[in-house]
């Protein structure tokens, strides 16, 4: 008999098959994210789970899986799992780390140039039939070419992003609690001059107690009023009523956002500000790496149930 396997919701097929080869696989029959309740329900068999970032894999869930092995998440970012219980339950948690990293690069791309260069305001104002002539000061925005770019984190996506920018001849400066061996020029700085001396400030750190509103009304004070601070990590690195305070009144000169601080929930007051560019959290959504997310995750799950290495484990268990 196949080992069960419980899957929040429909990911790409090529992953389904590889995870029906290996397990008797019980998918979300609905077009949404399961209940806490539903995930509860459902999982009291599984000895393997394949959750997404949007699912709380909190006590409570892990404690309605008495047979539970691997937690296996459709993503790189795993502050929606408690770790630490998963760990002390003898249960191994893996994430696809790796198989994102460009597609969230170029996504964080499209964010530096769209905020810079005032792009979706500026097809808006088109679209709106206000193109009425080319004209010396229209939409006039920030040059990317030559300036500093400033990275917080300098993890996998943070170097993908930083090497981009070598085409665009920027300086690099970063900050990072991790020391890291960097294969382009850049400079390590402490946070403080990493707010105050980059032009386009990108965070790609992961979310945790540390980091929650590590970018809050102090630091924005710091960053230049020319500046262009980018989201493509997580929404709670970011004190996003502090951030409103500073595009309404002007204190930098925009922002980019793919991810939010209560997701999905947006606040008006951030909708309603034409200095930033939001999209909804599709750092990794390319066919193809949404696809190899899928074959990730169901790798980590089928790895782990076979006493063997995961491709990407976050805990270590004893
Ligand atoms: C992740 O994997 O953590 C991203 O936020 C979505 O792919």
């Amino acid at each position: 008999m196949k080992p069960k396997l419980l899957l929040t919701r429909m990911i790409p097929d090529a992953a389904i098959v590889k995870l029906e080869e290996y397990f008797d696989v019980s998918v979300n029959p609905h077009d949404r994210a399961m209940t806490d309740a539903e995930i509860c329900a459902q999982i009291a068999g599984a000895e393997a789970l394949v959750c997404l970032l949007t699912d709380s894999i909190d006590k409570k869930v892990i404690d309605a899986a008495p047979k539970l092995k691997v937690i296996s998440a459709y993503a790189v970012g795993f502050n929606n799992i408690d770790v630490e219980y998963a760990t002390y339950k003898g249960i191994a948690v893996c994430n696809t780390a790796g198989v994102l990293t460009e597609s969230t690069a170029d996504l964080t791309w499209a964010l530096i140039m769209a905020t810079c260069r005032r792009v979706t305001e500026s097809e808006a104002f088109l679209r709106e039939g206000k193109f009425k002539a080319w004209e010396p000061m229209l939409m006039l925005g920030q040059d990317v070419f030559g300036k500093t770019l400033g990275i917080l984190g300098m993890g996998r996506i943070g170097q993908a992003v930083a090497k981009r920018a070598l085409g665009f001849d920027m300086k690099i400066i970063y900050h990072s609690t991790t020391p890291q061996t960097l294969s382009f020029p850049a400079q390590q700085v402490d946070l403080d001059t990493l707010l105050q001396e980059a032009d386009i400030l990108s965070l790609h750190a992961p979310l945790t107690p540390k980091t929650m509103h590590l970018i809050g009304k102090a630091e924005i004070e710091k960053l230049k009023p020319t500046a262009v601070l980018i989201n493509t990590a997580r929404g709670a690195i970011v004190d996003e009523e502090a951030l409103i305070s500073a595009l309404s009144e002007k204190r930098i000169f925009a922002a980019g956002f793919d991810v939010y601080e209560h997701e999905p929930s947006i606040p008006g007051a951030l909708l309603a500000l034409k200095n930033v560019v939001l999209l909804p959290h599709i750092g990794s959504g390319s066919i193809a790496t949404r696809t190899n997310m899928g074959i990730m995750a169901a790798e980590n799950a089928i790895a782990v149930l076979e006493g063997k290495s995961p491709l990407s484990q976050v805990n270590k268990l004893n």
